[in-house]
């Protein structure tokens, strides 16, 4: 009876800690960026299933974009980096925002 009791703590604790590197893992479902031309929405949730996540985190490194646009010197500063990867799909998918206006809501 007590060694089933320890094995199904070790079962839930495991499946917890699982959960957690998951949910870490994916992003949030959602990210808000408000800048002064206008808060644009970029549904993350969405987006992971119209392509791989290397086409987006083309590093390979789930971090901030910032933490080397705007930093490194080899790297397209922050605002081209977005405007780049985000307007360049839609324009080759034909689907989603090009204009200021799709995207930066007052
Ligand atoms: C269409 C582009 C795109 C795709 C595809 C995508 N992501 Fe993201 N992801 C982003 C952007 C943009 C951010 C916000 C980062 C920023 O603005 O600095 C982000 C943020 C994240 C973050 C949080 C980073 C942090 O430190 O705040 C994680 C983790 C992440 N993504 C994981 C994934 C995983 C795993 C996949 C594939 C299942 C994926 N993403 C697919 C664009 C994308
Ligand atoms: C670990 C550092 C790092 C992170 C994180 C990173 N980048 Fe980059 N990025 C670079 C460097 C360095 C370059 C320039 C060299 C190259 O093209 O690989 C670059 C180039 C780019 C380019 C230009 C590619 C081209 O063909 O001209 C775009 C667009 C871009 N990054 C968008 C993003 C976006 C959006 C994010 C966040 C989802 C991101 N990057 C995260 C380092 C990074
Ligand atoms: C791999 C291609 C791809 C990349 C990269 C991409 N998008 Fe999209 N996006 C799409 C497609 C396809 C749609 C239309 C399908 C849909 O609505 O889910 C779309 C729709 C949208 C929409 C309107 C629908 C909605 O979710 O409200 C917004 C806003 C948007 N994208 C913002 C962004 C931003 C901001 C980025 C850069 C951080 C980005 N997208 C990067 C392919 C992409
Ligand atoms: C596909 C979506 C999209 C479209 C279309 C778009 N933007 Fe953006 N823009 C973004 C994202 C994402 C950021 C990054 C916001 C941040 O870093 O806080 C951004 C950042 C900016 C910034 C920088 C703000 C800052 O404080 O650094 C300016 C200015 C801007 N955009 C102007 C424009 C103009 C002008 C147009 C039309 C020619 C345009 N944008 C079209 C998504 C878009």
């Amino acid at each position: 009876m007590k060694k089933l009791i320890i094995l199904l703590t070790a079962i839930i604790l495991v499946s917890a800690i699982a959960t957690v590197v998951i949910a870490v893992t994916t992003g949030p479902d959602e990210i808000k960026y408000t800048p002064k031309m206008g808060t644009v929405t970029f549904n993350h949730l969405a987006h992971q299933g119209l392509t791989d996540c290397s086409t987006c985190h083309h590093t390979g490194d789930y971090t901030q974009c910032k933490s080397c646009h705007g930093v490194d010197q080899n790297a397209p500063k922050s605002k081209d980096a977005y405007h780049k990867q985000c307007k360049n799909c839609h324009k080759e998918m034909e689907q989603g925002p090009t204009k200021c206006k799709g995207c930066h809501i007052r």
